[in-house]
């Protein structure tokens, strides 16, 4: 093994700071907690009804995973045991650098840990049980990843959101089998922002991602607005990777449809793999201004972060690297594989809510007080940079228009195109030249809530259902919804690769529905 996690991080010094002046009483850390809104007690899931109903549907592939499953004993600690109630750092990654090239080391093996309170699931992670370390990249820099598949099953790793060559993106065509190392490397031609890793195999996508399969993935840069942000990673820095599942009471995770029907399931939510459905976690913020990035690794559920006392939020990202400047919100909204950055410059202590729009048949609507965020800092931090980035919007009227269709087939089928791609053979190509400049409306024929997801490069929104976007919506994104019955019109450059095996992605990123067939390829060639 060429990697070392970092045990004296400053996430466990983060972690047991927070419990020792808690007491090593959960209750401590959210004692302050503003309760603008009338105590926690209300602010837990409120489940719909309508879900028992189908519990006949369970018999056939409840037993969930398919990966062989070595029983876990000798697996690393499940971070939802890690009852302490502050908030669980995800692991950074180090890497070995040599010249410009730094080397990370991963594992996808099965484990165990808890969803549910004291139940054990069946799980599995990147170098542990559940969910995967933080790995971060340098722009300039040049990645090799060495990632080994201990699953049992087929896997691939896609770096969701960067700008890499379609061979190295980890798309389908990646798959590598169980015994196997596969080894991508690429130059990170990426700005400062906020991507993440999680497999991509045709089918098991869903499956894989919600046993634990996932990571963040931090992009720095030499920038001096990424010099004037919080950059010290779990101190100053904080990965937020929320998740709402659905579990039955025996521990399984379900993926879908006939799971999430059958009896007994419940939709917990998880925050960097802790269960927060009856807690509410903790962390001191030892600076006065602290960066979130928050990433949605839900396999279908819309997850909006708020603050507790209705104040706002400080937005400086999308998905795709800084905003013009830095906007303040009353809430974020992620759908399902999207993520956002947000800063705190914080006097009291603010409880962070999460909140959960269910998709299609998933269980139910809900609010979550996940974090309560304390300061005990002393520092006055600077202003933040009026400026935080130069995005030139478009002018598409050259463009090259398409109007792509999320649509539902025969059967459980979801297409694109009026194609289930299945296999890559089945799925609609898009075809397309390097360099090319395209406007794509998204049309959703469907009247099912899907997330758009393109692979390679950045898009901007041109038109929201019809309507001219504002605020953060005129940032730089790579998933956004769409909802039943409506469409988005976004606009994209493919800069740098071209290829004329590999193909990029573009699909619905509600797991389910990209597996069940909501999956195009892109095929960009030299013109
Ligand atoms: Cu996050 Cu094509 O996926
Ligand atoms: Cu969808």
């Amino acid at each position: 093994m060429t990697h070392t996690t970092e045990p004296s991080s400053g996430a466990d010094r983060q972690g047991r700071g927070a419990h020792a002046r808690v007491g090593g009483n959960d209750k401590g850390g959210h004692s302050k907690e503003p309760r603008g809104k009338g105590g926690k007690g209300l602010h837990r899931r409120k489940f719909l009804g309508g879900m028992a109903g189908a519990a006949g549907l369970a018999a056939v592939g409840a037993a969930g995973v398919t990966f062989s499953m070595l029983t876990g004993g000798n697996n690393s600690k499940a971070s939802a045991a890690d009852a302490t109630g502050t908030l669980t750092i995800p692991d950074l990654l180090e890497g070995t650098t040599s010249g410009t090239t730094t080397t990370y080391t991963l594992t996808a093996q099965t484990g165990t840990s808890e969803v549910i309170s004291g139940v054990s699931s069946t799980t599995a992670g990147y170098n542990g049980s559940y969910l995967g370390p933080t790995m971060k990249w340098t722009k300039g820099n040049t990645a090799l990843l060495n990632i080994t598949n201990s699953l049992g099953d087929d896997t691939t790793v896609h770096f969701h959101g960067a700008h890499i060559p379609p061979k190295m993106d980890g798309g389908p065509q990646n798959a590598f089998a169980d015994g196997v190392t596969w080894s991508p490397t690429f130059e990170i031609l990426d700005e400062a922002k906020t991507l993440w890793y999680h497999p991509h195999a045709l089918g098991t996508t869903a499956e894989q991602v919600v046993h634990g399969l996932a990571g963040m993935i931090i992009v720095e840069d030499d920038s001096d607005v990424s010099a004037a942000l919080p950059s010290e990673y779990g101190v100053d820095d904080i990965p937020i990777i929320l998740q709402c599942l659905a579990v039955d009471t025996a521990g399984d995770i379900k993926y879908e449809a006939t799971g999430y029907r059958s009896s007994g399931v419940t939709f917990p939510v998880l925050v960097n793999g802790t269960n927060v459905d009856s807690t509410t976690l903790g962390f001191t913020a030892t600076k006065k201004r602290t960066r979130f990035r928050v990433l949605n690794a839900s396999p279908a559920d819309i997850m909006t972060v708020q603050r507790g006392d209705g104040g706002t939020l400080t937005q400086i990202a999308t998905d795709q690297g800084y905003l013009t400047e830095a906007t303040e919100v009353t809430a974020i909204r992620l759908v399902a594989g999207a993520r956002a950055e947000f800063v705190l410059d914080l006097e009291d202590a603010v409880t962070l809510q999460a909140v959960v729009t269910t998709g299609w048949i998933r269980g139910g609507s809900g609010t979550y007080d996940f974090l309560t965020v304390t300061p005990e800092a002393t520092d006055t931090p600077a202003d933040l940079p009026s400026t935080l980035n130069t995005i030139t919007r478009y002018d598409t009227s050259a463009f090259t228009a398409r109007t792509i269709t999320l649509g539902q087939g025969t059967g459980a089928t979801m297409t694109i195109d009026g194609s289930a791609g299945l296999t890559m053979a089945a799925m609609a190509m898009i075809s397309t030249t390097l360099d090319a400049e395209e406007v794509w409306t998204i049309k959703n024929s469907t009247q099912l809530e899907h997330s758009f997801h393109l692979h390679d490069v950045p898009y901007q929104l041109i038109e929201i259902n019809g309507e001219t976007p504002t605020g953060v919506d005129l940032g730089w994104f790579d998933t956004y919804e769409v909802v039943g019955g409506g469409s988005i019109k976004i606009a994209m450059k493919f800069t740098d690769f071209a290829d004329d095996t590999y193909m990029y992605m573009l699909h619905c990123h509600l797991l389910q529905h990209e597996d069940e067939g909501m999956m195009a390829s892109l095929m960009v060639t030299d013109s």
